[in-house]
């Protein structure tokens, strides 16, 4: 059975663009996979983070990804900075990418803005670290949304690298498994800009504790043109915030864009934007009442994520503690 590994930053409240992107499809994956679920506290603090807030995001990422199907019996969740391993072999790793690899990460340059020199050090290694969260497993499938394309390609310049400069071929090659209509969802306010946890505007997301209300006011204000829907895919191109909306629709209701626009071809957007927001309401509202009712119960979180850290470095210390073989660290006697 293929190795799986995903991870997510507790840096806020999951969006639906996580969920959609990311989240659901892991869900599924679950089936017929060997899976590793890793919230990735190292990398949520490349840009600040409140202490006190970051504790609490992080709990609060756990009990949404259990609420969204994670099953933490058959398959592993842990957090990142529980097991050492991780920070190991980013170390090694921030040995075999070169500068100018990462220089061309465009996660860097958008979320370093236009003052470069003031972003931490750790946001430019990012995707280093990301490297060694998947290597140290030798995970070959990673399910992530398609912002994440560019640092897996990187994922395996550096696997490659490494086997090439140490004459092995001990890290297997990583395939990405970008999924469904919604692997990019946008933000609500503006459709060629990707929904995210960070974005000012609340207005911009549906985050996965909005209540119904919440959710109902956002998509009527969601940004869409004046053209009723078409009938054909075709016919959403130049339409970004009505290729997004029909997008989630499909993504929620299990269809593609060709489906939902058979049958809602023609419609304005008024009535589309009343189904889509029922359709989330039925998805997420069961998930946020669970998210509330596993937080009532802190210990019990805790307990399965200590659980899945001893487990998840059952598997990557040994796969670790090889790499730093091959690079030649002293093993003691
Ligand atoms: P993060 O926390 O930004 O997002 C978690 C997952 O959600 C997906 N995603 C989206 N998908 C579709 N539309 C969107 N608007 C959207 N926004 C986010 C992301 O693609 C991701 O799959 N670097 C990663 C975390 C990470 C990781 C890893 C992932 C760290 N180590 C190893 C895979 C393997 C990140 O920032 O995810």
């Amino acid at each position: 059975m293929q190795r799986i590994f995903s991870g997510i930053q507790p840096s806020g409240i999951p969006t639906l663009g996580n969920y959609l992107g990311a989240i659901r499809n892991w869900v599924a994956l679950q089936a017929d996979h060997d899976c590793l679920w890793c919230i990735v506290d190292l990398h949520a603090i490349t840009v600040w983070q409140e202490p006190a807030e970051l504790t609490r995001a992080t709990r609060e990422m756990a009990a949404t990804l259990l609420a969204c199907g994670i099953d933490p019996a058959r398959h592993v969740l842990f957090l990142q900075s529980s097991v050492p391993a991780h920070a190991r072999l980013a170390w090694i790793f921030n040995c075999v990418a070169r500068l100018g690899w990462l220089n061309r990460m465009t996660q860097f340059k958008d979320k370093a803005g236009r003052d470069r020199e003031a972003a931490s050090t750790g946001l430019y290694v990012y995707p280093n670290l990301m490297a060694a969260d998947i290597h140290a497993y030798h995970a070959t499938r990673v399910p992530v949304g398609d912002d994440q394309r560019q640092h897996l390609e990187l994922a395996n310049d550096i696997g490659e690298k490494f086997n090439h400069d140490y004459g092995t071929d001990f890290f297997p090659r990583i395939e990405p498994l970008i999924l469904g209509p919604a692997a990019r969802v946008m933000s609500l306010r503006d459709g060629t800009k990707k929904m995210s946890k960070s974005d000012p505007s609340d207005q911009s997301r549906i985050n996965l504790n909005d209540d119904a209300e919440a959710i109902a006011q956002k998509i009527r204000r969601a940004k869409t043109d004046p053209e009723p829907l078409p009938s054909e895919p075709a016919g959403l191109e130049g339409r970004p915030e009505a290729r997004n909306l029909v997008g989630i629709l499909a993504a929620l209701t299990g269809t593609d864009l060709a489906g939902v626009l058979r049958a809602h071809g023609g419609q304005g957007f008024g009535a589309f934007k009343g189904t889509l927001a029922d359709a989330l309401v039925a998805t997420l509202g069961p998930i946020a009442a669970e998210t509330r009712r596993l937080l009532g119960d802190p210990g019990a979180l805790d307990a399965i994520l200590r659980d899945g850290a001893a487990r998840a470095a059952a598997v990557a210390d040994p796969i670790v503690a090889e790499a730093e073989r091959l690079v030649g660290f002293l093993r003691l006697r």
